[in-house]
């Protein structure tokens, strides 16, 4: 169970969900673990029950995500891995696009978009110098679904999985995507309620996934079993879309 032996490994938006337990799976087979999000408190605590570092940060911010690679590369030398899995989803608002506020949508998309962008141009360097690395965005299957300003967002994550995967190729540094399906998180719960007994129906397996359903993946798209595959978005979903 050492697939991550000296590896490095930032996941953003670990303090709690999915990128939780991303951050715990990589934690066990060996990495040390960066837990990069804004929630200081949950944050600090998953680091410490890991023994992994938290460093506040904020993916819509360049000066941020520089900091972060100083602060880790002081840390531990350098960075193997960075999963962009932060975004606001919980809390997010409802709203179309000819309405949303503007402001409000900006912010939406500096983050939840942009945000891996900002993040890969903060540490791609770092994992040049380490001889190659892997980058995992995280999507969504609501990119296939519809493009209110949450699915656009991960329309645009699944261009610059496409787009950087060439453009980091040649230094070995590969980039793919996991677009979850409905996945049962406290942020799931706070966003669809009981809206999400009725999606189940139509899921080819009829139980919402657990942020454990995608860790394999993840952990899969880290390591060298995958070292020829990149610009890939593998759905996670419980069979709730299919791309022939
Ligand atoms: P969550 O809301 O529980 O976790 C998101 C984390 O990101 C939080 O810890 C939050 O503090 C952090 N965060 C928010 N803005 C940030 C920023 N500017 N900088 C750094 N950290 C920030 O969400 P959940 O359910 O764990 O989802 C995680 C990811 O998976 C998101 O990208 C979401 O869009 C995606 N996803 C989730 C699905 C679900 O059903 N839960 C389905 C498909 C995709």
């Amino acid at each position: 169970m050492s697939r991550f032996e000296s590896k490095v490994v930032v996941v953003t938006g670990a303090a709690q969900g999915i990128g939780e337990a991303y951050a715990r799976a990589l934690a066990a087979e060996g990495a040390s673990v960066v837990v990069a999000d804004l929630n200081v408190e949950a944050g600090e605590k998953v680091a410490a029950d890991i023994g992994g570092l938290f460093v506040r940060t904020d993916v819509s911010s360049a000066e941020s995500a520089e900091a972060l690679v100083e602060q880790v590369t002081a840390a531990y030398g350098g960075i193997d891995g960075l999963v962009n899995n932060a975004a606001i989803y919980g809390e997010m608002q409802f709203d179309l696009l000819i309405s949303v506020d503007w402001d409000y949508y900006r912010k939406f998309m500096s983050v939840n978009m942009d945000g891996a962008l900002v993040m890969t141009r903060a540490v791609w360097k770092s994992m040049q110098q380490r001889g190659g690395g892997s980058i995992v965005n995280q999507s969504s299957t609501a990119a296939y679904l519809y493009s209110g300003f949450y699915g656009l967002a991960k329309v645009g994550v699944n261009g610059l999985t496409q787009q950087l995967a060439h453009e980091l190729g040649g230094m070995g540094i590969r980039v793919n995507a996991i677009a979850p399906g409905p996945t049962d998180t406290a942020a799931t719960r706070n966003q669809a309620g009981d809206a999400s007994k009725e999606l189940v129906k139509n899921l080819a397996i009829k139980r919402m996934g657990q942020p454990e359903d995608m860790v394999g993946a993840c952990l899969f798209l880290l390591s060298g079993e995958s070292s020829w595959v990149t610009g890939q978005i593998i759905a996670v979903d419980g069979g709730q879309t299919f791309r022939g």
